[in-house]
């Protein structure tokens, strides 16, 4: 699991661990050292009077806090993740409000009578509207030794921007756009040509409407909710248009960002460029606080969306022969220059009696106009399937003028995704060679199969790789998972439960996760071969260090001691975080 490399790194850390005894816990409300009211007051002034104390939203349906007309509010936004994203009190999702080692949540399910447990959610949230506004709360959290959470939009699958007792930065609101046709990054004198800048808490439709408007495009990624410049992009940022420029991060081409001790400076590949390397894939909340990003654009282009469905009678062993198929196939449908997604339901009902196993794909080829070329590349794997016998293909496929109308009606259609409910990850990265290999995709079919699959319940397949992101590991040096440059597809599927499982129900749900289905996904290639995508992955992931960042985990770990070295920005699962606990409230290492 652990690299002998990375053991050695930390037992050099440990030793090189600073004299002076450091805090072992942050400052917590309990304690004499919680700042004063008066103190709280003083943060307030300097960040203009945008200092909230905050209580989970649902608290206004609960006890002494309950107020019809506000309880009414929550209530109907509770499934809108955009009006999630802007709630101080809220995450994404219920699982990381909740926090469940002290039985604390805040349920909208649960009756009015039960308590409202304050959970993961931040006692005071300094709501930014600039730069300036952060460093003031970055150098108060640091001063006083407090817990810091940094949401953007809080859509974290791994419960990063929520932690408990802690003081919130919340960046939602820095939506400053900027559009250039000549890109000139700081300490260099050479353009990079047509660039967008985005403040930290532009999310994805944002910026895809700023550069449409322009007749131009983005690498990014499917989500209403998501922001563009925060987790996304520093946890590596994958893109349906990935094939065709590469990931979200091998598009970054600066960022501004406030580091530990306050001070704001700028990371590009002139300047700080070891920060910058982390920025681009070393996750987010762990370098610091990220206040714009630099975005290469790039012109617009037409794309083919292919539609391919593959359908047998549910329970049917056929099935997985066909899913096989589908995996064989993958290599040469990407080599043709498509990438996108795949969903498969292996038991969905169709009626009461009737239920079938079902992959339903959704790919992208940018550049193409013609549907028949792009049909020419399925034949191979539909005459595969038609010797299999037993199962249904359907085709459709639409030409797009450009790409944003393509994002707009088949990616982000609708306005908000799906939320407010609970949400833990399976994934793993799968290579191209896998599926190359004779018994590669036979190998990947008997893993998922032998996985439990619930009537609906569905696992997704990204492929979002190959092309450009496989070509630029030659070019772009940056912290991202290298697994990354020979990956075909990111296969994920979720488990979740409802407000009145109990915490110890959910932790055997999770424990299954960890313990079962997430070896069952690793061992197809092997412990060390792929990894994992940190961003949709599991909260609990055995072995995150070598899972989610490979061979570049030392570096990234030495980075952040440079940057970081108290540990201000701990995020769960993120670089650093195994030298605290869970909460990242208290250090376990070094003792
Ligand atoms: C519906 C949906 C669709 C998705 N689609 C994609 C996709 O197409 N491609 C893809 O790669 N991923 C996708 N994701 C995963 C997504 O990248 C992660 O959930 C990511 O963490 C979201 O980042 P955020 O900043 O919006 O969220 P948050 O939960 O607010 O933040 C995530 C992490 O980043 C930190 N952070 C946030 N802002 C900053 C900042 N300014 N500076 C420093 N740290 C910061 C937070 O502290 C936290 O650690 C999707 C997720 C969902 C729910
Ligand atoms: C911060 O100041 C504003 C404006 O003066 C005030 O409305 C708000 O309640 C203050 N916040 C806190 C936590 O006291
Ligand atoms: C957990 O909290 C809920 C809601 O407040 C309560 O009903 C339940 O009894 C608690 N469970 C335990 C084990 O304390
Ligand atoms: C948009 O850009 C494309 C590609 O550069 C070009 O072919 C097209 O004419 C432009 N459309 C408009 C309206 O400017
Ligand atoms: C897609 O559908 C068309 C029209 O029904 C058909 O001619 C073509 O062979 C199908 N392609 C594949 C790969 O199945
Ligand atoms: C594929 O399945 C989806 C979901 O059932 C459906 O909406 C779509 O129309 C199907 N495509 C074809 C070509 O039948
Ligand atoms: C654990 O996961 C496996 C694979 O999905 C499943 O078959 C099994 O039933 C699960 N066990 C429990 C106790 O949930």
């Amino acid at each position: 699991m652990i690299s002998p490399l990375l053991l050695s790194l930390l037992a050099t850390a440990a030793i090189a661990a600073p004299q002076h005894p450091v805090a072992k816990c942050r400052c917590r409300p309990s304690d004499n050292c919680w700042p004063s009211t008066k103190e709280w007051s003083a943060l307030n002034k300097t960040i203009n009077g945008n200092l909230v104390a905050v209580r989970p939203v649902a608290s206004v349906c609960h006890q002494a806090e309950y107020n019809a007309d506000a309880c009414k509010v929550v209530t109907d936004n509770w499934k809108d993740s955009v009006w999630r994203s802007s709630q101080p009190g809220a995450g994404q999702w219920e699982n990381w409000e909740a926090w469940p080692d002290r039985n604390e949540s805040c349920y909208i399910e649960s009756a009015q009578d039960t308590v409202c447990g304050q959970g993961r959610i931040s006692l005071y949230s300094a709501i930014a509207q600039s730069a300036s506004d952060i460093q003031h709360a970055v150098r108060f959290a640091s001063r006083n030794n407090l817990r810091l959470a940094i949401k953007n939009t809080g859509h974290d699958f791994l419960g990063r921007s929520t932690a408990p007792q802690s003081l919130q930065i919340l960046t939602h609101n820095m939506k400053d756009i900027k559009i250039v046709d000549d890109f000139v990054p700081k300490g260099s004198s050479k353009s990079e040509g047509p660039a967008i800048t985005i403040g930290a808490g532009v999310q994805l439709p944002e910026l895809y409407q700023a550069v449409a408007k322009r007749n131009r495009t983005v690498i990014a990624g499917s989500s209403h909710t998501v922001g563009a410049a925060g987790g996304y992009i520093q946890g590596g940022g994958h893109s349906p248009f990935g094939h065709w420029k590469g990931l979200a991060s091998d598009n970054a081409l600066e960022f501004q960002v406030v580091t530990a001790d306050g001070t704001l400076l700028t990371a590009n590949s002139h300047q700080n460029k070891d920060l910058f390397w982390a920025l681009r894939g070393g996750g987010g909340g762990t370098f610091g606080v990220v206040t714009s990003v630099t975005l290469r654009t790039f012109e617009e282009v037409p794309v083919v969306v292919y539609n391919f469905n593959i359908t047998t009678v549910a329970g049917d062993p056929r099935f997985w022969d066909a899913f096989a198929e589908w995996h064989a196939a993958l290599p040469s449908i990407n080599d043709g220059g498509g990438s996108g997604y795949y969903f498969g339901l292996p038991n969905m009902p169709v009626s009461a009696t009737f239920s079938v196993s079902t992959i339903i794909s959704l790919m992208m080829f940018p550049e193409k106009t013609s549907i028949a070329e792009v049909d020419t590349l399925y034949q191979p794997l539909a005459a595969k399937l038609q010797q299999i016998g037993g199962v249904q293909i359907a085709n459709a496929s639409i030409p797009f003028p450009t790409m944003s109308s393509t994002i707009f009606t088949m990616l982000i259609g609708g306005t908000s995704d799906s939320t407010g409910g609970t949400s833990m990850l399976a994934s793993r990265l799968y290579s191209k060679d896998l599926m190359l290999s004779p018994d590669g995709p036979g190998r990947l079919a008997n893993a998922f199969k032998s996985i439990k699959w619930n009537p609906f319940s569905e696992f997704i397949g990204h492929v979002v790789a190959g092309g450009a992101v496989a070509a630029n590991g030659a070019t772009v040096d940056s912290a991202v998972n290298p697994a990354w440059r020979k990956a075909i597809s990111h296969l994920l599927f979720s488990r979740t439960w409802t407000a009145g499982t109990t915490p110890a129900d959910q932790a055997a749900i999770i424990k299954n996760m960890t313990d079962v289905e997430i070896p069952i996904l690793r061992s197809v290639e092997g412990e060390n071969q792929m990894g994992a995508y940190l961003n949709e992955a599991n909260g609990y992931e055995p072995g995150f260090q070598a899972a989610f960042w490979g061979a570049n985990y030392p570096r990234l770990y030495s980075i952040k001691q440079k940057w970081d070295p108290k540990g201000l920005f701990i995020s769960r699962k993120g670089v650093g975080s195994e030298d605290w606990d869970d909460a990242g409230l208290c250090r376990t290492s070094p003792k």
